[in-house]
């Protein structure tokens, strides 16, 4: 591990600790992943927000774990409605998957351990925190970034416009949005929609994984580059993987484009439906008849 990249791993591990979740972070020495240095794309769903294109200029090319390369036979399997497991390649152990869940975990308890929480700056300008909303045992949950006007407002996460087409998207899927679980991963609205910060991210992220591990899902479709590189631990542009399959504590992860981004660019529309009919075949979900 070189140094700068050790003492980085020591301070998000000394920070978990701090927060009494023990070695919760990924020893990325050996996984040729980074922590984000810059999420460069996704966006925020509130109407005033113009978000950036998803397809960023990596500044690191990090590249996410990912499910290898397939066989005929495993690609023959992917077409059947129930996706196969998806195997980890060869990377040794990180601290992050070697972390246990936190015994006796639930989403009440993360709530209440976030409390009024002041952890970070975003605190100063909001006005409600945003914890995540919908199925507690989903199959599915979406991670967006973080809440925007709408929702910073109304403590609900994904109400504003790009919330309107995400329901319309889950819908797509034969489910409603009770179905699902939605959250995002800073809890707090960064001022002006900005995109959150690498302090912001590092302070809030641990709550999300929590509520990942609680929930368990099946899968987790993550919204955007800032969801997808968080929880990648990856700089790469998210037009680079988005669509394919990884491995995340236990569930399949897969990214796509933030219904905000959507909104502005209304012909990747058709990439997401990819994507999400991925999602719906590992589901055993069948598309809304007309
Ligand atoms: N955009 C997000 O990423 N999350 C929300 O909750 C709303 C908009």
């Amino acid at each position: 591990m070189d140094l700068k990249r050790g003492s980085r791993a020591e301070a998000w591990v000394r920070y978990g600790e701090e927060l009494g979740f023990g070695p919760y972070y990924r020893d990325r020495a050996t996984a040729g992943r980074t922590t984000p240095q810059q999420i460069g794309d996704g966006g925020n769903s509130t109407s005033d927000y113009v978000p950036a294109t998803e397809a960023v200029t990596e500044t690191m090319m990090a590249a996410p774990r990912k499910a290898p390369a397939q066989t005929p036979a495993a690609k023959q399997a992917h077409a059947a409605p129930i996706a196969p497991a998806i195997v980890t390649p060869n990377l040794a152990p990180s601290l992050f998957d070697a972390s246990e869940r936190i015994e006796g975990d639930t989403l009440p308890l993360i709530r209440e351990f976030i409390g009024n929480c002041t952890r970070c700056k975003l605190h100063k300008t909001r006005t409600n925190i945003v914890f995540g909303t919908g199925n507690m045992k989903a199959e599915l949950v979406f991670v967006g970034e973080g809440p925007g006007h709408d929702e910073d407002l109304k403590g609900e996460p994904f109400v504003g416009r790009a919330g309107k087409l995400l329901t319309q998207m889950i819908e797509a899927m034969s489910l409603k949005r009770e179905d699902v679980y939605i959250c995002n991963v800073v809890k707090c609205r960064p001022p002006e929609n900005r995109l959150p910060e690498r302090d912001e991210i590092a302070t809030c992220s641990p709550f999300l994984y929590r509520q990942i591990d609680v929930i368990r899902p099946k899968v987790v479709c993550c919204l955007g580059a800032c969801s997808a590189q968080t929880l990648l631990q990856t700089t790469q542009g998210i037009s680079k993987f988005r669509g394919e399959w990884f491995d995340f504590r236990g569930s399949k992860l897969i990214a796509t484009y933030h219904p905000a981004y959507l909104l502005r660019n209304p012909p990747a529309k058709s990439e997401v439906w990819k994507d999400l009919q991925k999602v719906m075949a590992v589901l055993g979900l069948q598309p809304k008849r007309k």
